[in-house]
């Protein structure tokens, strides 16, 4: 089943937090996720190791240049999507999982303006594109956006970007305090103490509009015209 890989040339993007909010959400759909976690770092065993992660998903350690290709052939067979979080910087491993995925998702953060970052993100992609002779599906993701404040240099970054002629998500992962609280306490935006943590609801419409989207691009490079079936949908922006 579907691999969709998180890359990105630099750390401290949003990898990892757009990783565990797809799998979070792909998991509450019912169906069954695997997170292979690539980065030497573990942040996302790290998240795991707190707990209440979904009985439908399974985070994979201990992942090295040697076993991740057999991880993902093993993984895309046990479960309904995978997703890999990789490090932010060129490495076989990274290289490898480029060349697995259905679809590559290439944050960019919204808020350090940076359209070098996201062309040397689709060098990543194009680089095993070559390698492998295959034609391997990506989009940029903007990251840490505020959903009220749609500052000028974000806009001129953005028409950057589209000149390029990069694709990009249209849903954006805003910048919220549920999605650092899911790292620190553990679990998911689901579980989080409203007591706690602000604006949970709004975090989960916009961790859902972000699956739903990814989901209708899989389905897009599928050419399969059947309905998402999760029953995720895309919410119009909300107010942050
Ligand atoms: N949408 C977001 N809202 C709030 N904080 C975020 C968001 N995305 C990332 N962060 C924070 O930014 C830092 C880097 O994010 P992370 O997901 O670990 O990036 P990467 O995996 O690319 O290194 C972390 O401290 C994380 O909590
Ligand atoms: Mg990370």
């Amino acid at each position: 089943m579907p691999t969709i890989v998180f890359a990105s040339s630099k750390g401290g993007v949003g990898k990892s937090t757009s990783a565990v909010l797809l799998a979070t959400e792909l998991s509450a759909t019912g169906k069954t996720v695997t997170i292979i976690d690539a980065d030497p770092n573990k942040p996302v065993s790290d998240w795991a190791a707190h707990g209440r992660v979904p009985e439908t998903l399974k985070v994979i350690s201990n992942v090295t240049e040697k076993n991740i290709i057999d991880l993902i052939e093993v993984e895309e067979r046990k479960s309904t999507y995978l997703i890999i979080d990789l490090e932010g910087s060129a490495s076989m491993m990274v290289a490898y999982a480029i060349s697995r995925a259905d679809l590559v998702i290439l944050p960019v953060q919204g808020s350090q303006l940076d359209a070098k970052e996201a062309a040397k993100g689709v060098a990543l992609v194009k680089q095993q594109e070559k390698a492998f002779n295959k034609q391997i599906p990506f989009a940029i993701l903007f990251t840490r956006t505020n959903a009220a404040i749609r500052p000028r240099t974000l806009k001129d970054v953005q028409s950057q970007i589209n000149e390029a002629g990069f694709p990009v998500f249209n849903v954006e992962i805003y910048e919220r305090d549920a999605f650092r609280a899911i790292f620190s306490f553990g679990g998911t935006l689901y579980t989080l103490d409203p007591k706690q943590v602000s604006s949970i609801e709004a975090g989960i419409a916009n961790a859902r509009s972000f699956a739903s989207e990814a989901l209708d691009r899989l389905i897009g490079i599928y050419g399969n015209t059947s309905q998402n079936e999760t029953g995720l949908t895309t919410q119009p922006a909300e107010v942050a």
